[in-house]
Parts: structure tokens; C-alpha cells; sequence
């Protein structure tokens, strides 16, 4: 199993030496314009979470091409670019202008922008017909069933799933205000774990394709639970905030938390390799 972040919950150019605890660093989303985001208050606090309504802040393509990713590939780490628009055009546009990196995310799932996107397959089909680089479509677990979009971003040519993004919702302040300026915004964190489990359980049997299961991860156990639901790699998102050690510590944590459900991780080189023991089916 391999360590992830999750996008836009590390700059990694502010923090290498947390990005440097990781497998594969995985970029903020990157829009083809340059974006301010929403106004603040652009994160609060929540019982189990946490909200934020970032709306995709972010440098543009142009600049994220010529400035940021350069000096991202300086990490010597893998790389994953996070690829973010409005229509299929805009993805399959910034997917030309990448190589030599490991993966692309593209985020099919962001809550916090307005503009309505084209259907996830279609912008998976765009992209796919413009690059050969390993495609991964970033779900959200908000629509009603998310192993049909998972099964269609499949068809379309996704080779990998990342599951999952935030859940809209809202939370208020001390005098019953939107604690956001924007009024809602994206939940993630620990009250994010069970929704996710569930997602990542049905898109593995949906598809089989690799996922990268995310949502309250925050400790071994956690990540096993996803590993045992189907995913193949994990990504830390809001727990970084709180625990810039956590990549290291989840990592060492996996091994325990394993022998203590009595399951055994096998590592092949390309993620977990399921025990006989994890092969249990995990109902939907
Ligand atoms: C502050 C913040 C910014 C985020 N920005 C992005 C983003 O740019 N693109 C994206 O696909 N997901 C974004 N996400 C969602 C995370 O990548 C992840 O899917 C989600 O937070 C669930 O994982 P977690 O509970 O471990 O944080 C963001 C999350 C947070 C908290």
C-alpha cells in the first residue's frame, strides 16, 4: 500500500519535508485559468470534520506549468497533477500539456464551484483520447449511486479510481450564522470514513480498477479498513493539518494494526497484495 495526499491538503512546496514522507505527491487542482477561490471564511471547524470552500484556489495552468511543476519535480518525488474545469475541453486541454509525471487525478467532484461540469465520462473520454499517462477519476459519494458513474468513468478509460472528495454540507457559527462566508462547503475528516468505506467498497466490486481510498483517514487501522474495502493506496488529507507526521506514523502503524485484526500485508511492489484474510467480502 502506498501513502498518498490528498489534493490541495498539502503544499509541498512550503512543506517538503512532509511531502517528502510520501509515495507519490499528489498536486492541489489545477484549473485552466487562474482561480482566487471563495472569499473567507473559507474553512470551519465541525464535530468530526472539518468544512472548507477553497473553490479551487489555484495559479492556472500556465503558471502551474511553468513555475509550480518544475519546481515540484525538484522533490524527486512521483508525481500526480490534479486536473480541474468546467467542460471536457478544459481537462483534456491541460492533460496535452503533461508528461513525465506519474498520474493524473482528475477531479470530477469539486463542491465548491458553481459552474455545472460535463458528465464525468465524457470529460474521461476527452482525456483519455489526448494522453497515454495512467487516468484517475476523482469521484464524489454524493451522487445517488456512485458505482454506476464508477463503472462509466471506467468504460470511458479511467485506469483508477480516487475516492472519495468532500460531502457539501454546512455548519454554523455562535450566532446561528453559515460559519462560511460562502454559506456551505465541502465536510471531510473522520465523519467522512464511513461514507467512503462504503464508496470505495462498491467501486471496487463495480469495477475492480486500482482506487486510492481517502475520506478521515488517520491511522493505520483506518487505512487498512480501506485497503480491506478494496482500495490499493490511501491518501492523508485533513489529518495533515493537524499532524504533519502522519504519513510516517500511518506507515509504521499499518503493521499492527494488521497483525492486531490478524490479517498479513503482502507488499508486490504495486500496493497491498490482499491476504487471504482480506479477500473476505465487504458488504455493500
Ligand atoms: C482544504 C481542502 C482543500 C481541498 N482541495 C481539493 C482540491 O483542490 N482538489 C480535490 O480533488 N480535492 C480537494 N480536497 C478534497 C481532498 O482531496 C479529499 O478528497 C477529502 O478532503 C477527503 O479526505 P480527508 O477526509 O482525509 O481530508 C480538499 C480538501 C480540503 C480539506
Amino acid at each position: 500500500m502506498r501513502i498518498l495526499n490528498a489534493s490541495g491538503c498539502l503544499d509541498a512546496l512550503a512543506a517538503p519535508e512532509v511531502a517528502r514522507q510520501l509515495d507519490a505527491f499528489v498536486t492541489k487542482t489545477v484549473t485552466p485559468l487562474p482561480r482566487e477561490g471563495n472569499a473567507p471564511p473559507r474553512i470551519a471547524e465541525t464535530a468530526h470534520g472539518m468544512l472548507n470552500a477553497i473553490g479551487l484556489a489555484n495559479p492556472g495552468r500556465e503558471r502551474f506549468l511553468a513555475e509550480h511543476l518544475p519546481r515540484l519535480r525538484e522533490l524527486g518525488l512521483p508525481l500526480w497533477v490534479s486536473v480541474g474545469g468546467f467542460c471536457a475541453d478544459d481537462y483534456a486541454e491541460t492533460c496535452t500539456h503533461l508528461e513525465g509525471i506519474e498520474a493524473i487525478e482528475l477531479n470530477l467532484s469539486c463542491p465548491n464551484v458553481d459552474e455545472a461540469a460535463d458528465s464525468a465520462a465524457e470529460i474521461v473520454a476527452a482525456c483519455r483520447r489526448t494522453t497515454e499517462l495512467p487516468l484517475f477519476a476523482k469521484l464524489s459519494a454524493a451522487h445517488p449511486d456512485v458505482a454506476e458513474v464508477a463503472r462509466a468513468v471506467a468504460a470511458a478509460g479511467a485506469d483508477g479510481l480516487s475516492l472519495i472528495n468532500t460531502l457539501r454540507a454546512v455548519a454554523l457559527d455562535r450566532l446561528l450564522r453559515p460559519a462560511l462566508a460562502r454559506g456551505s462547503g465541502g465536510l471531510s475528516g473522520p465523519a467522512l470514513k464511513p461514507v467512503a468505506l462504503h464508496a470505495v467498497s462498491v467501486c471496487h466490486e463495480a469495477t475492480g480498477l486500482p482506487i486510492v481510498g481517502m475520506g478521515g483517514i488517520e491511522t493505520g487501522r483506518d487505512a487498512l479498513e480501506f485497503a480491506v474495502c478494496g482500495a490499493r493506496d490511501i491518501a492523508l488529507g485533513t489529518v495533515l493539518f493537524s499532524d504533519p507526521g502522519a504519513p510516517t506514523r500511518v506507515r509504521e502503524e499499518l503493521e499492527a494494526a494488521a497483525t492486531e485484526a490478524g490479517v498479513v500485508i503482502v507488499d508486490d511492489g504495486k500496493g497491498l497484495a490482499k491476504s487471504p484474510e482480506t479477500q473476505r467480502k465487504v458488504p455493500a
